[in-house]
């Protein structure tokens, strides 16, 4: 297994290996790459739903995810596609994730994981974009860092703060989405560091604080995670499998591919 680093300051690329039949060493070595990097792309895989699912099992359990189309042969592996339309809204193309977000945080138990495999990747463009939360939160003053510390947030998979359209679900799928509350800084489980926890598109509220106040520290705090001094941009090779920890990064699809290209991305997240 060949490691190289992607970005600056978060990303790693594997190569030589299958990730259907990893070793127990082979994954100890990924989930400590992963860690490290906060974002692993294992090159050339040739997975097929069921395969990619079970390959995704090993790094934690797959969850279904009913906001996204699922594969016909396996209703773990969503679909993201250039085709993907706003289907109960006004049927329009819909990109999902084009504003920075990190996974699920409108649920009370969002995802650790993502991973994404480039099934069909355009010949340029559809870039994925990353930010270290690590270092976004590192990088900030001591008394802003003393100020946020403690506090939490209402996340929402409606926000009024939205910055980008988000397809519009049943009222039966809505009502299993009631808002969730996050802490604005979380210390990651498994390496024990404090990143910012912070989804541009679902947060709504700082909880406690009035609504002006509350606008003006989210939309400073995002300007800041979102320098460019702290992204990765991630682009695609077909046969990439990126994993990112939803924990210590955010991320954003890009939609600037030459018009009439596919993409095509296979997603699953582990609880
Ligand atoms: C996502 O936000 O999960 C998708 C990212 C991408 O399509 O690049």
């Amino acid at each position: 297994m060949r490691q190289q680093k992607l970005g600056t300051h978060m990303a790693v690329a594997v190569e030589g290996i299958d990730l259907a039949r990893a070793t127990s060493a082979t994954q100890a070595a990924l989930v400590k790459a992963l860690h490290d990097n906060l974002v692993l792309c294992i090159r050339d895989q040739d997975l097929a739903p069921v395969a990619f699912r079970d390959a995704m099992a090993r790094f934690g359990t797959p969850v279904k995810r009913l906001q996204l189309a699922a594969t016909p042969e396996c209703d773990e592996v969503n679909i993201i596609s250039s085709e993907d339309r706003d289907v109960l809204g006004d049927g329009k193309r819909l990109v999902n994730g084009a504003s920075w977000h990190t996974d699920d945080s409108f649920m009370q138990q969002p995802c650790s994981l993502t991973m994404l495999y480039g099934v069909i990747v355009p010949s340029s463009g559809g870039d994925t974009h990353f930010v270290n939360m690590y270092a976004a939160y590192e990088a900030l003053a001591p008394e802003t860092r003393a100020r946020i510390d403690q506090l939490l947030v209402v996340h929402k998979y409606q926000s009024s703060r939205q910055t980008n359209r988000v397809s519009r679900r049943s009222e039966s799928e809505m009502k299993a989405m009631p808002e969730a509350i996050h802490p604005l800084v979380r210390r990651h489980p498994a390496t024990g560091r404090p990143g910012l926890y912070l989804n541009a598109n679902r947060m709504e509220q700082v909880v406690g604080m009035a609504r002006p106040e509350s606008d003006a520290l989210l939309d400073q705090l995002i300007a800041h995670a979102i320098e460019p001094r702290f992204q990765y941009r991630h682009v695609w090779r077909r046969g990439d499998v990126v994993i990112w920890d939803n924990r210590c990064t955010m991320h954003k699809a890009n939609a600037d591919y030459p018009e009439g290209e596919r993409r095509l991305m296979h997603r699953v997240v582990v609880a």
